[in-house]
């Protein structure tokens, strides 16, 4: 039987791709379903550096294909990254190389507007991942099926291994 490991504040996540309607989207549902699976006290959410889709429901092929693998991803809209972001979210998590170039241009912003309430620790979503080291999640939005079911792969891979690294650093 796994023990229930319970922080006093839960630990937070944000996963950013460009749109937050493929990539990012999944990787929130599935980061969040292994994390509850073993029993990490997390709260995960996604975001966009872009604003190209505010508002909108994941894309419909990222929906059917997560929903084949047993997520769902119906509930969720897009937002764009905030700069209040950086002082919300303990880890912010990038799909891919510029999502994190754009991302560490924007902490810069946050640390000047918010100091020392800027906390977040900047990485790639595949930063610990054996299976696919320090690569990007690739971008499936013009792509075909088997792209939205590499996304998926790399997301539970990548998941478990911040999942494992997680527990180590904070239980
Ligand atoms: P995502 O995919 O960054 O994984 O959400 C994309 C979604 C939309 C666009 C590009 C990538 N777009 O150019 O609209």
């Amino acid at each position: 039987m796994c023990s229930v490991m319970k922080l006093e504040n839960p630990y937070k996540i944000l996963c950013v791709c460009l749109g937050n309607i493929c990539r990012s989207p999944t990787a929130e549902v599935v980061l969040r379903t292994i994390a509850n699976q073993q029993g990490l006290n997390v709260v995960v959410d996604s975001a966009g550096t872009s604003n190209y889709h505010p508002n909108k429901a994941p894309d419909s092929r990222s929906q059917k294909c997560a929903l084949q693998y047993g997520y769902d991803l119906s509930a969720l809209r897009a937002r764009q990254i905030q700069l209040r972001d950086f002082c919300e979210f303990d880890l912010i998590l990038a799909m891919d190389k510029e999502n994190l170039s754009d991302i560490l241009a924007l902490q810069e912003q946050a640390k000047q507007r918010y100091g020392n309430e800027e906390k977040a620790r900047v990485a790639l979503m595949s930063e610990y991942d054996e299976q696919y080291p320090k690569q990007a999640v690739p971008d499936p939005y013009y792509g075909e099926q088997k792209d939205f079911e590499r996304v998926i792969h790399q997301c539970e891979s990548s998941s478990l291994a911040w999942v494992n690294y997680l527990k180590k650093q904070l239980i």
